[in-house]
């Protein structure tokens, strides 16, 4: 029995750790570290709870905004709920049904509210008048009238960290009931031919661990209901009261869901009654006591340092761009050696991370074996909540791995972010580096007579595995023929020549399509002799001169991930990562993935 925060599927044995019948070892063996790992049948359980304690709910994806944790949530009967056009975007692309998302935010652009608008959402959550003349144009520009709620700021305030207080009438978020501006927003919204008012949203804050808050939140918003049915004669008919369920993260007593709902519920019902109001139908959106304990995160310790004020270092892996919370709010989490138990006694250690920053602090006084050392590996409690959905790439750090366990297997959800993947961001190419093939080597179009020596270079470099071919498929007299006609408008054969002998040979082939006529592929090859003395280079930039001659815009190729001198070479000619093809080359020995690099020749301005 493993009490919470843990997921409900953890136990701790000889083995140590272990996730739904699978062991953490061997998650960090398969998968590597920092690797976040999912108990999916918790995840579906905790949506279950929701879905049966109150009469509609939106799981807030930023709480973990996973194609998955999405899917599982539609598959459980819950809606969603989004913040951004990016997180619309995604809960879209994972096929989630556009009626049951909600979209709410302070401050959406134009372009967000006609995303909404065009896909159809159930619900838009206007946050302030200025958004309900921009909603109500949009929705008139495309002839729709979008169903909304307004947000009300009750002035409840939350016992909870102040970033997590949004209930406030000193807060960014929602129109104050205070001074009749919630009352004059239902008045233009109800006006609004764009629009068709719903009912209400509130949210009082996050991490919430009692139900006092809720409570007093219902009961503002009764007031409020009640003086907008006698002025305005409107009656809502949602009450959305947001999300903020509290979760355990070391020692708190989280809400009782059904608990909590049955004390909601029945505060609206009274409510209502007592002010002779029709029962709104409640809408609830939680995102953190779904997905926050059924999630734990495996570092692996690096080192363990002591210092002269006394405390003992132990440095993990990850750090502050796969969990903020710490630095951020000061949050605390629970920690435990995620390997085989060990007999020596335990003693406090602070848990840093790899991050050049001394605040990247994960945890304080966390008790571990004293003998704890490199190689270890500790799992962090309750990490799947905004651990994830908030992370940085700071110090170029690829985002960590996500595994789902299921019944004693486990599976990859999302694939480890490879950094160099930022590379693509950037829009100035470095200039391109002056080459000259060296003493000897001459760079030119490819001749009929260079056929017989390319084929015996081909045939070497396929040997070394390097390329995409596994074999050489086409005789001599093939490229004799491709040669003869080596530097054209659609294709171009170049090569390194010394003496009689090809050295290398770079490949440049138009696309067939016209709209993608603009971009030819390239593939380069070098002697192994004859490597790291610039012959790519000067090969790479007579390519480039084909390219410019004729017209070409962008340069693709596709590169092995672990090929580092290849990648640098083309790096070095401002190729950037477009994108990654899993498992797109099939070899007698296995699947590899392809990186697909591109170069901009032409300017994209013009
Ligand atoms: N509804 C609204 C309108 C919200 O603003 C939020 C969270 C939720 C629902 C979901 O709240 P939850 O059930 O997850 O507490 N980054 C902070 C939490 C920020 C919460 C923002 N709003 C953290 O790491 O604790």
């Amino acid at each position: 029995m493993v009490p919470d925060p843990w997921p409900a599927n953890a136990s701790f044995g000889s083995e140590g750790l272990r996730l739904a019948g699978v062991s953490a070892g061997s998650l960090a063996e398969e998968f590597g570290t920092p690797l976040l790992v999912m108990d999916e049948d918790d995840v579906r359980a905790r949506c279950r709870v929701f879905a049966e304690a109150f009469p509609r709910v939106l799981y807030a994806i930023k709480a973990f905004t996973a194609a998955t944790i999405i899917r599982i949530a539609q598959e459980e009967g819950l809606g969603l709920l989004v913040a951004s056009g990016g997180e619309l975007e995604a809960c879209l692309r994972a096929g989630a049904d556009a009626a049951g998302i909600a979209f709410h935010g302070n401050n959406k652009s134009d372009r967000e509210l006609e995303l909404a608008v065009r896909s159809r959402i159930g619900l838009v959550i206007a946050d302030n008048p200025d958004e309900l003349e921009r909603l109500d144009a949009v929705a008139r520009r495309e002839s729709i009238v979008q169903p909304i709620l307004f947000r009300v700021a009750p002035g409840v305030s939350g016992d909870t960290h102040a970033y997590l207080d949004t209930g406030g009438l000193d807060s960014k978020f929602g129109t104050p009931l205070a001074e009749g501006q919630a009352l004059d927003g239902v008045k233009r919204a109800i006006a609004m031919p764009g629009l068709d008012l719903r009912g209400l949203h509130t949210h009082v804050g996050s991490q919430l661990l009692d139900s006092e808050p809720f409570i007093r939140d219902v009961d503002a918003v009764f007031d409020f209901l009640a003086e907008v049915r006698d002025v305005l004669g409107y009656e809502a008919g949602i009450l959305d009261l947001g999300g903020g369920f509290g979760v355990s993260y070391t020692d708190e007593q989280p809400p009782d869901v059904p608990q909590l709902a049955s004390a909601m519920l029945e505060e609206v019902r009274l409510r209502a009654e007592e002010r002779r109001l029709p029962v709104p139908s409640v809408i609830v959106e939680p995102g953190r006591s779904i997905v926050a304990n059924p999630v734990v995160t495996l570092y692996r310790v690096g080192g363990v340092k002591e210092v002269p004020s006394g405390r003992t270092f132990v440095a993990v892996d990850g750090g502050m761009s796969d969990n903020i919370r710490p630095v951020l709010y000061g949050a605390k989490y629970s920690v435990a050696l995620a390997g085989p138990p060990r007999d020596s006694a335990s003693m406090r250690f602070t848990i840093v991370g790899m991050h050049c920053e001394s605040g990247d602090v994960l945890a304080e006084s966390v008790e571990l074996p004293e003998d704890i050392r490199p190689g270890d590996l500790i799992a962090f409690a309750a990490t799947g909540a905004y651990g994830y959905s908030m992370a940085s790439n700071y110090n170029r750090v690829g985002r960590p791995a996500v595994a789902a366990v299921e019944g004693g297997a486990a599976r990859l959800v999302l694939r480890r972010e490879d950094p160099g993947i930022l590379d693509r961001l950037a829009t100035d190419s470095p200039p391109e580096p002056v080459t000259r093939p060296p003493h000897g080597v001459e760079i030119r179009a490819a001749q009929p007579r260079d056929a017989a020596s390319f084929h015996s270079m081909w045939t070497e470099v396929i040997e070394e595995g390097l390329v995409r071919s596994q074999e050489v498929s086409r005789p001599v007299r093939h490229y004799r023929m491709l040669f003869r006609r080596a530097w054209t408008e659609r294709s171009a054969w170049i090569v390194a020549a010394f003496g009689e002998r090809v050295v290398g040979l770079v490949s440049l082939s138009r696309e067939e399509h016209p709209v993608t006529a603009h971009v030819a592929s390239l593939g380069i090859s070098v002697d192994a002799g004859f490597r790291r003395r610039g012959i790519g280079g000067a090969l790479m930039s007579e390519a480039f001169k084909w390219a410019r001659s004729v017209g070409v815009e962008k340069i693709m190729l596709s590169v092995y991930p672990d090929n580092h001198p290849a990648i640098s070479l083309y790096r070095k000619f401002g190729f950037v990562e477009e994108g990654r093809l899993v498992a797109q080359s099939k070899k007698s020995y296995g699947y590899l993935d392809e990186i697909m690099m591109g170069r901009w020749l032409g300017d994209p301005q013009a």
